[in-house]
């Protein structure tokens, strides 16, 4: 993988930024669009993982559509040619400026969460004498076996609504009349790699089709979130996460009504092993017990690590010298400013390149300006090697 790194193009650029290897990228959408092209599945890529428009570019020629949160992620699927009518727009706190965005594009669909929040909708799309489509979303109370912080479908979680309060909404849904229900929506958390949690979501959402039809409401979209992992450990091993056994738990579980469609908000899957932040080290620092590798990147520009624990691999790629063992850290003034403990490179010294591998998903998006730090720049490999 080493060689898939231009390093003489990469040591004429300011780092850190990111990189982007868009031959990743084109395999990882061509993998998935193999597993849900002769399905009724429609993929509405997660803007939150990563939103460079030089990515969604390639997503929305690829015909996905977007899975959004914000109104200025509708406004970014918008502006990369992403079609209206492909748009699901999900969130426990919409804003009124949001939903209006939302209505006035005729996007495909409010991912509703809460009484409340379908209310406002109702009432901003009646004064504009128009019916926003919506699907409830509901708290399944699957547990996802994933990191506690990135875990979503449990009860005591904030998001959907909860079992208990649905037969409320669905009464209230048959007198709001600026409002057609489409579809449920279902999403228990990130970074799932053990398909069993999606095997159990998916009877969750059968025992709920049953209900919903009891109640009068046939449904025609299934949306069962996104969620799929990715390799962090080996990442060169699993450029291309397992779609396969993914897909096939949607095909083999779900009790589909004829004519339904299944909706999947991926994000994570889809651009994470495209991605890696380019760090130079600026300071090899010798403590009594240990030595620092000290990088120019921090957690401002990838914060997984000390968000969530999260393990990146990492690479040097300017060394083949033996190995030696560092704690590998950013600049910031934080305790947590680290990538890695204890970690084995090759022999570092300053001016090395390294790779943090992995991220492409919630790298480049959870930058922040903390210290004053300028926001990254990215790169795609068609750029760097022209
Ligand atoms: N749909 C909904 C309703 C979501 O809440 C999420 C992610 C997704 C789709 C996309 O999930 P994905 O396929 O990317 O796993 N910043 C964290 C991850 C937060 C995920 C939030 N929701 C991280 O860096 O691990």
């Amino acid at each position: 993988m080493i060689d898939r790194f231009p390093i003489p193009q990469f040591n004429q650029l300011t780092t850190p930024f990111y990189y982007y290897d868009l031959e990743v990228l084109r395999a990882t959408i061509d993998a998935v669009k193999q597993q849900v092209d002769s399905n009724p599945f429609q993929v509405h890529y997660a803007l939150k993982a990563n939103a460079n428009p030089k990515l969604l570019k390639i997503i929305k020629d690829a015909g996905f559509g977007a899975d959004c949160v914000s109104g200025g992620e509708v406004q970014a699927a918008l502006n990369a040619g992403i079609a209206a009518d492909k748009i699901v727009f999900a969130g426990v706190g919409k804003a009124d400026w949001e939903i209006n965005l939302g209505i006035d594009q005729e996007i495909f669909c409010f991912n509703v969460e809460s009484l409340p929040e379908l209310e406002t909708i109702h009432e901003l799309a009646a004064q504009k004498n128009k019916i926003a489509r919506v699907a409830l979303r509901i708290n399944p109370d699957v547990q996802a076996n994933t990191h506690a912080y990135i875990t979503t479908g449990l009860e005591e979680n904030k998001f959907g609504i909860n079992l208990s309060e649905l037969d409320e909404v669905l009464q209230k849904v048959k007198v709001l009349r600026n409002i057609a229900l489409i579809g449920m929506h279902v999403h228990i958390g990130s970074q799932i790699t053990d398909m069993s949690p999606y095997a159990d979501m998916c009877g969750k959402i059968n025992e709920l089709q049953l209900h919903f039809e009891s109640k009068g409401f046939k449904l025609k979209h299934i949306n069962v979130g996104g969620g799929l992992g990715v390799n962090y450990e080996q990442p060169d091993a699993h450029l291309i996460p397992d779609f396969e056994s993914y897909f096939k738990v949607f095909r083999e579980k779900l009790n589909l009504r004829s004519g339904q469609i299944v909706h999947f908000e991926l994000g994570r899957s889809i651009v994470a092993q495209c991605g890696s932040l380019i760090s130079k080290v600026l300071y090899i620092k010798k403590g009594s017990s240990k030595q620092y590798v000290i990088l120019d990147a921090g957690m401002t520009e990838l914060i997984r690590p000390a968000l969530y624990q999260a393990y990146h691999h990492i690479q040097n790629l300017s060394s083949g010298l033996p190995a030696q063992t560092y704690d590998v850290v950013g600049p910031i003034c934080e305790s947590t400013d680290v990538f890695a403990t204890d970690y084995r490179l090759p022999e570092t010294k300053r001016g090395d390149l390294i790779a943090i591998r992995s991220a492409g998903a919630y790298g480049e998006t959870m930058a922040s300006r903390y210290n004053l730090r300028n926001l990254p720049d990215s790169y795609t490999s068609d750029e760097v090697r022209g």
